[in-house]
């Protein structure tokens, strides 16, 4: 089988290096998009990737590096922010937890897909959490689970409008020690990343339009 190339945004720290560097393991030829590219560039090098300067809230940014990159075979949709103000309260944590948890990774899944669709091969991971689910009360701080649900929302819909030969699907890494998850969370980030992996190298018959923790399908 032929090298798979794969785009992790946000993939400079916490689960998104975590996940990039489990699909270097994997043979992948991984690019980590990162907002500082000369910083990028070095943790990069460490595990073997290389890197792309990516802020996915600038439309600018995610069009420059699809150019600079050409067709990918994986896209993870990892880049997430926390925002700590109250829902109604705080329209710039909700503009921003949008841009960067669901603008961005609508505009690059719009970019990249069509080589995905010509190539019958691609696989888009959506990096989401528990807290974006209907089923647990969209129980998120502020505007990230609102943020988390339509991104999950992005999921289904997607899903049901590509081939099935291009899978797309969300993943929550449950509680993970990183900047966002603090030191006391319960997950290393290479648990962390472990369902992203899976899903980022699933079979031809694998699932598509799914919600998934532990390589195992949960309710949205
Ligand atoms: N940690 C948890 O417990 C947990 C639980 C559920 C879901 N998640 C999700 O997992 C994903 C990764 O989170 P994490 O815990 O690894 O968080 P993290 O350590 O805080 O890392 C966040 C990553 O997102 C990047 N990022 C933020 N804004 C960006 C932008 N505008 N453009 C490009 N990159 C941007 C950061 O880049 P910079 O270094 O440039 O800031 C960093 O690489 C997120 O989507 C998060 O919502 C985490």
């Amino acid at each position: 089988m032929n090298k798979k190339r794969a785009l992790v945004t946000g993939g400079n720290r916490g689960i998104g290096l975590a996940i990039a560097h489990g699909l270097v393991d994997k043979g992948c030829d991984v690019v980590l998009g990162v907002r500082d590219l000369n910083s990028g560039k070095s943790i990069a090098h460490d595990i073997k990737a290389t890197a792309v300067e990516l802020d996915v809230s600038s439309r600018d940014s995610i069009r420059r590096a699809v150019g600079e990159l050409g067709p990918v075979d994986i896209l993870v949709n990892n880049a997430g922010v926390l925002g700590s103000g109250r829902l109604l309260d705080d329209p710039q944590d909700f503009e921003t937890s949008m841009s960067v948890m669901v603008h961005g990774p609508y505009l690059l899944m719009h970019l990249l897909t069509p080589s995905m669709v010509r190539n019958s091969y691609g696989r888009i991971v959506n990096v989401s959490s528990g807290w974006g689910a209907f089923s647990d009360g969209v129980s998120g701080p502020a505007a990230y689970g609102v943020a988390k649900a339509a991104l999950n929302a992005l999921t289904v819909a997607s899903a049901r409008t590509l081939p099935g030969n291009v899978k797309v699907n969300a993943m929550c890494p449950g509680w993970v020690r990183t900047r966002m998850g603090g030191s006391a969370a319960s997950r290393s980030p290479e648990e962390g990343a472990d369902t992203a992996i899976w899903l980022a190298k699933l079979e031809e018959n694998g699932p598509t339009g799914g919600f998934f923790r532990d390589r195992k399908q949960i309710d949205w």
